[in-house]
């Protein structure tokens, strides 16, 4: 673990506006940055950095949040890539703690396959680029497969001499050890005998989905019937192959942005469709894809898009594997290549616009592939057509949601030519026996990840509790530890009438200890958890802390605490974006008024609970038994009450 030391060291050095800023282009504006959202296609810049606030949100994804979520959400790390990433680039040495020795070797280890790997692929590089042999072997395949330069570096592609232990002796030359060599079965270790595991090999270098080198591919140039056309690297410590997907690092922002990823067999064929232009493409490498595969792409995408060659035989065995991922809750669709041709080679011989158009007209619900498939195989033969029944309404089991199921089931019927209650009631004794079988094993169904809940979705629709309680947590965070004159209308018996009437006295005091010492006078609770929880933590903060800052608050929170205080904090910004820029109107400055918006929003906030007493003792009143005397006096007195407040709010107004 990284020690909480460095992380609030990285925290204190990063600078949001330049962490985006390798990302996203961001122009000043005012006393803010904005660009253009990451995260959509978008013409107008509605993404904004607040340097001041240490913050981000872009209004057209409601995505926001910090340097690290912000990595989280656009590079897809996890917390702790977004820390190690961070650290790398502001130079700080992070601090590792809590590890028992036996984790520390073990780490230690996968560092040292890390370092060999990252070495093995410069190297092989290097040899493809700037010897004889690599650029006559090497070099000249991959132009000959149509290649481009800017494509091999890209991929970082390479070649491995075609000498039985030439890496092996440079590693060792520059000081890497043989036990990791032979871990990464780069070399392999035959009693005193060292070979090149890719030896002769054109090298595809397999990264992780943070872009380090996990391992190779080595595709074979001669024609030798007894060697494997490609070889890869066995599994190792960082190599696991069910849980990689090919592709993935150069692919990920693609696949969220479009919503979709496409699947296809191999190395070749995720590099000429990047070539060509479509860059959300993945391979699994031959296999079915894994249920951690298909974790991966969930993180990105509900959608996957299976591609397959043109030849038939192979389909039905592939489309055995699709069950799985539509138990995932994935949609999946198809898309077949004209006989003889598979993705490479068809994005090969096509424009970027041919390849599109083919892709999007010829992509088919898997369902819907799959029961047309198996009508035509079953043609007209009853026995088969049962069967066939029984295996669509397998697949059709899988899909968790319920809604979907249904649909599917009446297309199935009418592409099957089959009456959908038939459907159904197969449906239903599958649904039986599954859930007697599973009901002990069962997992609910993980939620994809997601860094920054969208704050605006969940919120009621226009509830005034919910917007005052907001508005609380703004006023703190932004002003809670400033001192400001406040001017407290006090409530005092007139002594000539008896009547109530208002005396205003003024009196200083810190913002946060007004806003707590009102609250508490009328025994406010929030109703809303998340902002209870933040807002007494926002208290707790600023009574122990002299200089409170908003940045070092945010970074103590948790992700969810964190993205909702930038919703709040950057709907100011809004403002400024849309509405200033666009009419030229200057947003009333709100920090001389600050005693006024505070006292404004408490007010508002009594008078509302007023109203929510009221609506309860008309409720009172229903009841059988009520006491309709002491309900009417009660009320009146609240509605006095709220006619003070009134005037008084309509004071602080004006
Ligand atoms: N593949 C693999 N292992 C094999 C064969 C293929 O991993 N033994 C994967 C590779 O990633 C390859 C993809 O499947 O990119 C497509 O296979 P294939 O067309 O046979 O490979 P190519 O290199 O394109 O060979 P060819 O030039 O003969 O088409
Ligand atoms: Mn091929």
């Amino acid at each position: 673990m990284i020690s909480q030391n460095s992380i609030a060291q990285v925290f204190e050095t990063a600078r949001v506006e330049e962490v985006i800023g390798d990302f996203v282009q961001l122009k000043k504006s005012g006393s803010n940055f904005k660009g253009l959202s990451p995260f959509s296609d978008e013409r107008s810049p509605s993404f904004m950095v607040s340097p001041v606030k240490q913050i981000w949100k872009d209004f057209s994804s409601g995505k926001g949040g910090n340097a690290v979520t912000f990595l989280m959400e656009h590079e897809h790390f996890t917390y702790p890539e977004a820390i190690r990433y961070l650290a790398k680039k502001y130079n700080i040495e992070l601090e590792e703690t809590e590890r028992t020795d036996e984790e520390k070797a073990q780490a230690d280890t996968r560092e040292s396959l890390y370092l060999v790997s990252e070495y093995a692929n410069t190297y092989f590089q290097k040899i493809l680029h700037h010897t004889d042999q690599g650029k006559a072997i090497g070099l000249s395949y991959f132009k000959e497969r149509g290649f481009t330069e800017e494509t091999i570096k890209k991929f970082q592609l390479g070649y491995s001499l075609d000498e039985w232990q030439a890496f092996t002796d440079d590693a060792l030359g520059k000081g890497y050890q043989i036990e990791f060599l032979e871990q990464t079965g780069l070399t392999i270790v035959k009693g005193e005998k060292r070979f090149d595991r890719f030896k002769g090999r054109v090298m595809f270098p397999i990264h992780s989905m943070s872009g380090r080198i996990l391992g190779f591919g080595g595709r074979i140039l001669i024609n030798n019937k007894k060697a494997a056309k490609y070889l890869n690297s066995p599994e190792s410590e960082i190599y696991h192959k069910s849980k990689i997907l090919y592709g993935l690092f150069h692919a990920k922002q693609s696949i969220a942005k479009e919503d979709n990823c496409y699947l296809v067999e191999g190395y070749t064929d995720v590099i000429q469709f990047h070539q060509t232009g479509i860059t959300n493409v993945v391979s699994s490498s031959g296999t079915a894809l894994s249920p951690d595969q298909i974790r991966l792409i969930n993180r990105l995408t509900n959608n996957i898009t299976v591609l397959f060659d043109g030849d038939a035989a192979g389909i039905r065995a592939s489309i055995r594997g699709i069950d799985l991922i539509l138990e995932q809750g994935v949609n999946v669709k198809i898309c077949l290549f004209p006989d003889g041709e598979d993705p490479d080679s068809f994005a090969k011989s096509n424009t970027l616009e041919e390849l599109s158009t083919y892709l999007n007209e010829n992509a088919t619900d898997f369902i819907q592939f799959k029961a047309s498939l198996l009508v035509r195989e079953a043609n007209n033969d009853p026995i088969k057509k049962a069967e066939t029944i029984r295996e669509i309404v397998n697949s059709i089991a899988k899909i968790p949601d319920q809604i979907k199921r249904e649909v599917y089931i009446q297309e199935c019927a009418r592409i099957m030519d089959i009456s959908e209650n038939v459907l159904f009631s197969t449906l239903a004794q599958i649904n039986k026996k599954e859930t007697a079988e599973a009901s002990k094993s069962y997992k609910p169904a993980q939620p994809a990840f997601q860094v920054v809940k969208n704050e605006e979705q969940s919120k009621p629709k226009i509830d005034v509790q919910y917007q005052l309680e907001r508005k609380i947590i703004e006023i703190l965070m932004l002003y809670g530890d400033r001192t400001e004159e406040f001017e407290d209308l006090v409530m005092q018996e007139d002594e000539a009438t008896g009547e109530l009437i208002l005396e205003p006295t003024k009196h200083e005091a810190r913002v946060f200890e007004k806003v707590y010492l009102d609250l508490q006078e009328d025994e406010m609770e929030f109703t809303n958890p998340q902002f209870k929880v933040l807002y007494y933590s926002i208290i707790d903060k600023l009574n122990q802390d002299e200089d409170f800052s908003t940045k070092n608050f945010i970074n103590q929170l948790d992700q969810d605490a964190a993205s909702l205080i930038t919703s709040i904090l950057m709907e100011d910004e809004r403002y400024n974006l849309h509405d200033w820029e666009r009419n030229q109107i200057v947003p009333k400055e709100k920090k001389d008024s600050v005693p006024q918006l505070v006292s404004q929003t408490i007010l508002s906030l009594r008078c509302h609970l007023i109203d929510k007493k009221v609506a309860e003792y008309k409720n009172e009143t229903l009841k059988e038994d009520a006491d309709l005397r002491i309900i009417i006096e009660d009320v009146k007195e609240y509605l006095g009450l709220k006619m003070l407040l009134s005037r008084k709010l309509g004071k602080v107004v004006s």
